[in-house]
């Protein structure tokens, strides 16, 4: 597989290809015209795509994709619950969650509806103090476990909105997503069991890391405190697999389902985002669906050429498939988003890091690059420097946001200068004219997209997240590939049992030398 080529509809967009590599940024991003076009302002979320490269001309072509490969169709066909993902038969709904898909089957709204009040409830019972473990204490710590979308989408928010002022003070939440004991360890260090809770969240029940953990707090729950009556006050599940989830000991009433048609990491506004309810609230939740359904809205209805998420996966498409950018880094420049990349490389790379189309062939163009970053100012100090004198080709999100509520509003300002003075840098780059001063040439002509919250609510990330979202279903469209289901997983998962056996003695002849020398060399330096 070469991946040099483009998607069989492109030819239009390989000449302009060819034609925008000989166009400077600096030329672009002086057309103000052009400029104006790319800006675009959702719910509290302004999306600044202008520092792409890409002209009028480009845009036309762009816009012509959504038309050759029926994407408003195919999203209609999403949001009245046809069963779009063809390898695992199911329809994908995750838009229902937030009451964003008003013509979804009526039994499913009914679900949905059922059990967020119920999820509301259980939150409110936690966070006001009536839900009591076995010794009638009132809960102080939530353990959540579970991992990938099960985990990331909860951990992101509960850390971003943490800032949110509180009516009532919500209960200490850790994570515990590794199978590394450490994790766990750490999670459960000096916990008391008699005021801690914890919630199982695994769509499958299946999982092994999930599995294990699960386990093994059940193990420290019961060896402190004798009391397997007491499972059922102390343990939440959250699951499609229901029976599973009973026989480990959940009570019914406090066994939240999913269904198949919603994907692990389109979850987080399903019962999964109970501890971002535990955190900040029933208001506050109800905004971040509010701010989702927004983006639902927009994505529904807008025209392609104001269609944030549209617009989004085409030049994000652009990037890869013509440009041959072959990362994406997601800079965050507030501290509290610190966790944005680790959720976006789930949702972006799990669903779009493919290599055969829906028609089950070979694709020979490039699909989702390595999706990666960290936050600003401190990557500027680490690998930024790459990114400015590096041989890389490479796109960038930039994130920041307007105001922040802590009182120093200098520091506020220098994140702000510093996170537009990137974008910058990368756009223009410099030219030193002093043959003496090559070793400072920064190349710039780096695609980038600036974001800008006016503020980190609720209903601002919930519609930041959903345009996310939708941004992965449209290149999935523009690739030719299902976006919602996860093959390459599997594999990995399947080998670890064998090897598993084998580190505890089992024969591993069988096993190619370099996996087998691998095995023995741990057996025996294992105690
Ligand atoms: O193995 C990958 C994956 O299946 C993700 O898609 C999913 O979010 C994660 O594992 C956890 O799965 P579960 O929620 O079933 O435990």
């Amino acid at each position: 597989m070469t991946l040099a080529n483009t998607p069989p509809h492109w030819s239009a967009l390989t000449a302009s290809a060819a034609r925008i590599e000989a166009t400077p940024s600096a030329t672009l991003l002086g057309d103000d015209e052009r400029n104006k076009d790319l800006r675009h302002t959702l719910a509290g979320c302004h999306f600044d795509f202008s520092r792409q490269r890409v002209d009028g001309q480009i845009l036309r072509e762009l816009l012509e994709l959504t038309r050759v490969t029926d994407l408003a169709g195919k999203r209609d066909a999403m949001l009245a619950g046809e069963k779009i993902n063809a390898s695992e038969g199911r329809e994908v709904l995750h838009t229902a969650l937030r009451d964003g898909a008003p013509n979804a089957p009526a039994l499913m709204r009914e679900q949905v509806e059922q059990t967020r009040s119920r999820l509301y409830a259980c939150a409110e019972a936690i966070r006001g103090g009536s839900w009591r473990g076995y010794s009638n204490r009132a809960i102080k710590d939530v353990v959540h476990i579970g991992i990938g979308g099960s985990h990331l989408g909860p951990e992101l928010l509960v850390k971003a909105l943490a800032h949110l002022p509180q009516s009532q003070v919500a209960p200490n939440i850790h994570f515990v997503a590794n199978v590394d004991a450490q994790d766990i360890s750490h999670a459960l260090d000096g916990l008391n069991p008699e005021t801690t809770l914890f919630i199982v969240v695994s769509k499958s029940f299946g999982t092994l890391e999930t599995q294990v953990n699960a386990a093994s707090a059940r193990s420290w729950f019961l060896e402190r405190t004798g009391r397997t009556d007491a499972i059922a006050q102390h343990f939440i599940g959250v699951t499609t697999n229901l029976q599973a989830a009973a026989e480990f000991g959940f009570a019914a009433e406090n066994l939240f389902p999913l269904w198949d048609w919603v994907g692990g990491r389109f979850s987080l506004w399903s019962a999964v985002g109970l501890p971002i309810l535990l955190q900040i609230g029933a208001q506050a939740f109800s905004q971040l669906l509010a701010g989702a359904q927004t983006a639902d809205e927009h994505f529904a209805s807008a025209e392609a050429a104001q269609n944030i998420p549209i617009l989004a996966a085409l030049l994000a498409t652009w990037n890869t498939t013509a440009l041959g950018c072959n990362s994406l880094a997601v800079l965050s420049y507030d501290q509290r988003l610190a966790l944005l990349p680790d959720f976006l490389q789930q949702l972006e790379m799990e669903s779009n890091g493919k290599s055969v189309d829906t028609n089950g062939q070979q694709l020979d163009y490039r699909t989702m690059q390595i999706l990666w970053g960290g936050c600003g100012t401190n990557g500027q100090h680490a690998y930024h420097q790459l990114l400015h004198q590096g041989t890389s080709r490479f796109a960038a999100d930039l994130i920041m946001v307007a105001n922040d509520p802590w009182e120093r509003q200098e520091h506020h300002q220098w994140l702000l200068a510093n996170g537009i003075a990137q974008g910058q840098a990368l756009a223009i780059g410099h030219r030193p004219t002093d043959p003496g001063e090559q070793h400072k040439y920064v190349g710039g002509q780096h695609p980038s997209t600036t974001v800008v919250l006016d503020e980190l609510g609720p209903h601002q990330l919930g519609c930041l997240l959903a345009i996310c979202e939708h941004k992965v279903f449209c290149q999935g469209v523009l690739w030719n590939i299902n976006s919602f289901d996860q093959w390459g997983v599997e594999l990995g998962k399947k080998l670890a049992l064998p090897i598993f056996a084998q580190l505890e003695g089992q024969d591993s002849s069988a096993q190619d030398p370099a996996t087998r020398r691998l095995i023995e060399y741990l057996s025996i330096n294992r105690s």
